[in-house]
């Protein structure tokens, strides 16, 4: 039987610092999309947002994150957002630029986007902005074998608390989970319902659908709430009301061992994206 807390919803991060375990992801929203749909996240109970300086919406989930604080839905220390930053020859300016486009004093987390030219002096600028309070943890995105998490984890004194990459039904990446357990990092998943375009596919999927049937969920419930019993922090996005709502209501159900393991069966390490 599993233990009460890998079934909590929230986790605690190699930093010492709580990481909700499901969250809003905001890609493609632009700054009032963003205003809108992230104070609506967190009116029906989200308490994790994730942003990045490429999504260019920094600006507007800041204002949402600060406008639910004003109106009392929850404090800022209640509240965890994650930002991240492309690898740079100026991280540091990065990182400032971030924090004054969400207009916080800190963010919760903040990540290496990818790998690239410069990512492990970028990744020693977020360990430096830990020290200077602006940062509480920091990770990395789209790094997916152990050599690579070595690699970014070796370049700072500071072990990743998150790994942030694709993943779904179709590509499960539990080897890198497994992996990078051992250092307390926590496995994000960014596309955990695959991701627009790849959506109804694994929506159709006949596992998925019989499930959705059996506990009278829809198939993007029954897909989050496997990422949830699997220990991956899962950050759907949309921009749709009932969708956004319908997607943090996975908490009153939960899949029999043997039915996780059918869902394990669905994994075709099949990625939608390259980067
Ligand atoms: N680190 C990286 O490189 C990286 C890359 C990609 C994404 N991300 C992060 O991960 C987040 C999630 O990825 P994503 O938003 O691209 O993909 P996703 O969450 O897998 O899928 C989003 C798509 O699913 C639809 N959808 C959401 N909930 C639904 C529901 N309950 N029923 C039916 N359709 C539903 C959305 O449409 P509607 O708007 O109509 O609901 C949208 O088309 C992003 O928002 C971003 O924060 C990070």
């Amino acid at each position: 039987m599993e233990s009460k807390s890998f079934f909590a919803d929230s986790v605690a991060l190699n930093s010492g610092y709580t990481m909700p375990r499901v969250g809003f992801g905001t890609w493609t929203l632009d700054d009032d999309a963003a205003d809108e749909c992230v104070y609506h996240a967190l009116k029906v109970g989200y308490r994790l947002i994730d942003t990045a300086r490429y999504y260019g919406n920094e600006v507007g989930v800041g204002r949402a994150v600060r406008r639910a604080i004003a109106d009392g839905i929850a404090t800022r220390e209640e509240i965890f957002v994650t930002s991240k930053i492309l690898p740079s020859s100026s991280p540091d300016a990065a990182i400032d630029a971030s924090l004054r486009s969400l207009g916080l004093d800190y963010v919760d987390l903040m990540l290496i986007h990818q790998p690239g030219y410069n990512d492990e002096e970028s990744y020693r600028a977020l360990a430096r902005a830990v020290k200077a309070g602006k940062v509480r943890s920091i990770g990395i995105s789209n790094y997916y074998t152990p050599r690579e998490f070595d690699r970014m984890s070796r370049a700072a004194q500071i072990v990743p608390a998150v790994v942030q990459n694709e993943n779904h039904p179709y590509y499960q990446g539990t080897e890198l989970q497994a992996y990078v357990a051992k250092f307390g990092t926590v496995v994000e998943s960014w596309y955990p319902l695959g991701g627009r375009g790849n959506t109804q596919k694994i929506f159709a999927d006949e596992t998925i659908q019989r499930l959705a049937a059996k506990y009278s969920k829809s198939p993007a419930q029954i897909v989050l709430r496997w990422q949830f019993q699997d220990g991956y922090i899962a950050i759907p996005g949309s921009s749709n009301p009932k969708h956004i709502a319908e997607n943090f209501d996975i908490f009153d159900f939960r899949l029999t061992p043997d039915e996780m393991n059918q869902m394990h069966g669905l994994n075709r390490n099949q990625r939608f994206e390259n980067w």
